[in-house]
């Protein structure tokens, strides 16, 4: 496996690897300090980001590389350089790249490429490092043991639903997408794909548009921004309207398991999907999720460097 471009690119050793690798960074931020001495990662985003240009940034830095940070105007791809062109130049120079931008397909041409390899760190269709910190915070909080729990997401059918639908489906869970229905619904080719996945793993997929039925025994409730970055601010009064019952507010939680814990990518808008009150509660577990994001990505540069993630 040379890229991680979308989450179903992981296999579940990948996974159960990344994460083991990732719980030894969590202890010992240092112990591969020279892995990529003399290296240089470079990180190129055409929308903004706190946590995943922070944490890829010091994920490089704590293996012993040189992040190079480049926003999206800065390169002649916005003047009409082609992808394949810059992809071959920037394999000249670094040893990584890590992407963030709107669309899938560009992510997917970058990968096609670059000789070296290229990290998806949010598209409009997926989030594949978001979930390596989710679930090691998962895996933290009930073991790897997934039976009998439900993991739910809830709120738009965006590229976090998708990624979430995924993973859960690589990790064999009981995983749930409650979504509207209609155009804020996860893509149908998601669907299918965690489905497919699914099979092998003996994971349940169920996209339900119910947040209550949802919420009933929930180990997890997950949710994330209504508006997320690219989304047409002209659709914003409607798409409030329509997502406000899947807001994780305190009715939800108290339908959820006695050990059950609350997740967010982040960033959060208190008052509309979340409500202050379960963020700021005692089942959140934010914080933990997104100092995750540095030991996952440690773990991903690691091993993905040295060839040792094998895809499926
Ligand atoms: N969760 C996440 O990707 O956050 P940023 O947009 O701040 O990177
Ligand atoms: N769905 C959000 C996730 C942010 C981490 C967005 O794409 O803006």
């Amino acid at each position: 496996m040379k890229d991680l471009l979308r989450t179903a690119d992981l296999s579940r050793a990948d996974v159960d690897l990344l994460l083991d690798t990732a719980s030894a960074f969590a202890e010992h931020p240092l112990r591969s300090a020279t892995a990529l001495a003399n290296k240089s990662v470079a990180i190129y985003m055409t929308k903004p980001s706190t946590r995943t240009r922070l944490s890829s940034e010091t994920a490089v830095a704590h293996l012993g590389g040189t992040p190079i940070f480049i926003r999206g105007d800065e390169l002649q791809l916005g003047r009409g350089e082609t992808i394949a062109d810059t992809a071959k130049i920037i394999s000249g120079y670094c040893d990584a790249l890590i992407i963030r931008t709107f669309a899938q397909a560009d992510v997917e041409e970058l990968g096609a490429n670059a000789s070296i390899p290229v990290i998806n760190a949010l598209t409009d269709d997926d989030h594949p490092t978001q979930l390596l910190a989710d679930w090691l915070t998962i895996r933290e909080n009930f073991g790897p043991d997934v039976k009998g729990r439900k993991f739910v997401y809830l709120g738009d059918g965006n590229n976090m639903s998708h990624a979430w639908l995924i993973m859960g489906a690589i990790m064999g869970a009981h995983v749930v997408a409650a979504t509207p229905s209609g155009k804020w619904a996860p893509s149908e080719h998601i669907i299918a794909k965690a489905k497919e996945i699914a099979a092998k793993t003996g994971a349940t997929i169920e996209v339900l548009h119910d947040p209550e039925a949802a919420s009933k025994d929930a180990s997890v409730l997950y949710t994330d921004v209504w508006m997320s970055m690219g989304d047409p601010e002209s659709e914003r009064s409607e798409k409030v309207k329509v997502l406000s019952p899947f807001a994780v507010t305190d009715n939800l939680m108290s339908l959820t398991a006695k050990d059950s814990i609350f997740m967010h990518c982040l960033p959060a808008h208190r008052g509309e999907e979340v409500s202050a009150s379960v963020i700021d509660g005692p089942k959140s577990v934010i914080w933990r999720e997104a100092y995750h994001r540095r030991t996952t990505i440690q773990a991903l540069l690691y091993h993905l460097t040295r060839g040792e993630l094998k895809g499926i």
